[in-house]
């Protein structure tokens, strides 16, 4: 079995590596790599051990995982609005799964990391001229000239120090007291407060503002971490293997390998073969792993790639993210959850109901209708509830701005209105008042 062969950070070098950019300058390429494993890991072994063990309360039913945020962050809105107005609404969506669904969350971040993107051809047409694809701001800029779109190995170094101001900040707000649930109702965002949604999020925020209040007058000490800090973890696509093999350092407590450059990292549909290089590198690592399964799986493969990934079958290791749009959740995820469970193995269950629902408005932009978003959840849901599996988590791509990307919701955005505020560097993402609108609805399937 490929799990007993022997595994070392470079073993993945021998095996085929997809979506891996073309460097014109190598030596660049490698000193940029030789500088990343010099640098400090972003993330400990003992926060990555902590998040597997939450994972595996989710595994379990026992708790509720939430990842979220860009498809693809980009290199200029590093800043500290744009961390603080997502991280804001992934709280907020924390406290609506917590308190009216009634499970822990697992907070887990499309952020600090999230800078390289597979795509479907090395190539692509813009204004009628053959440009090399933009594959994320960690290799070259979205810019349309063959200049920006040369792959830059010095942006590997700058994406590895602006995951570190992320991370930093994160940080900050999530153990400085920005995150303490006393102060709820800040984290309503000011352009979603009068929506019927904001609302009800004031409406909660009272009521635990009132009970915490309550805490205090019968004399309980208000002042523990529970109450005052968010646990909060990073996650991104792990996409560029000499970029992950650099940040990867032994653990001196265990002597075990991890992958520093973000807690979850997880491998893409495109790049998910059980016999090549991503899949190598990762059964090798001790973080939790996520693995994209859409329409095209063959189910014995996918038993082979989780057998490989996570061959003593340890809850936690394994988060299985199937993403197969309205159209084929039912005939796709139910005869693969069904022989999954039959093999009994250990796995977290997340719906990803955006990528299999993208098409291309009439507009020209890619979008995704929030009523087939919804769909796919409930779908989801339904089918773990007939099959005996835990539904255990959902995955977003998402943004504490105001934008018009994706159609639907409340404000019910129209086709004709995307272009009014449409910013995402790639996917389509919701806004925050969409996801406050869908945390509600998730609710309300996890008490049921
Ligand atoms: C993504 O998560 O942005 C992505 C590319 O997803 P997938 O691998 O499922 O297509
Ligand atoms: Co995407």
């Amino acid at each position: 079995m490929s799990s007993q062969k022997p595994w070392s950070k470079e073993s993945w070098r021998n095996f085929p590596a997809l979506q891996q950019p073309n460097w014109p300058d190598q030596q660049a390429y490698q000193e940029a790599l030789a500088t990343l494993s010099q640098l400090p890991p972003l993330v400990f072994a003992g926060e990555i051990r902590d998040l597997k063990k939450q994972l595996a309360m989710a595994s379990r039913g026992e708790a509720f995982l939430l990842q979220g945020g860009d498809c693809a962050e980009s290199f200029s809105l590093c800043t500290a609005p744009v961390v603080r107005e997502l991280l804001k609404v992934i709280l907020q969506m924390t406290v609506i799964l917590g308190y009216a669904g009634g499970k822990p969350v697992v907070k887990v971040g499309r952020m600090a990391g999230q800078y390289a993107k597979p795509r479907s051809a090395d190539t692509e047409m813009v204004n009628g001229v053959e440009l090399p694809s933009y594959r994320g701001d960690m290799v070259n800029s979205s810019e349309p000239t063959p200049e920006a779109r040369r792959p830059d190995p010095q942006r590997l170094v700058k994406g590895y120090f602006l995951a570190c101001a992320t991370m930093n900040i994160l940080r900050a707000f999530t153990r400085g007291g920005y995150a303490a649930l006393d102060r709820v109702h800040a984290w309503n965002n000011e352009f979603v407060k009068n929506s019927p949604h904001g609302q009800m999020y004031e409406k909660l925020a009272r009521q635990i503002e009132q009970a915490i209040n309550f805490m205090r007058v019968v004399g309980l000490d208000t002042n523990i971490p529970q109450l005052t800090q968010a646990s909060f973890f990073t996650s991104h696509e792990a996409l560029l293997l000499g970029y992950e093999e650099s940040l990867t350092r032994q653990d001196s407590t265990t002597g075990d390998w991890y992958d520093c450059s973000a807690h979850m990292l997880w491998i893409g549909e495109r790049t998910r073969q059980v016999e090549g290089a991503h899949v190598e590198f990762f059964r090798g690592v001790h973080n939790p792993i996520g693995v994209k399964i859409g329409p095209n799986h063959d189910i014995d493969n996918v038993k082979r790639l989780i057998s490989t990934l996570n061959p003593e079958n340890e809850p936690g290791k394994l988060t299985l993210i199937t993403r197969f749009g309205i159209k084929k959740i039912a005939e796709g995820l139910t005869p693969l959850v069904r022989s999954l469970k039959e093999e009994g193995f250990n796995l977290v269950w997340s719906c990803d109901p955006m990528h299999g629902n993208t098409y291309t408005s009439a507009s020209g932009l890619k979008t995704r209708n929030f009523i087939n978003i919804l769909e796919e959840i409930r779908a989801f849901f339904e089918i773990h509830w007939q099959e005996g599996t835990v539904p255990g988590g959902v995955h977003f791509e998402m943004t504490g701005a105001d934008v018009t990307e994706c159609v639907g919701g409340g404000r019910d955005i129209l086709d004709q209105q995307l272009g009014q505020r449409y910013m995402t560097m790639c996917d389509p993402r919701l806004n925050a008042e969409q996801s406050l609108e869908l945390a509600f609805q998730i609710a309300e399937l996890l008490r049921s």
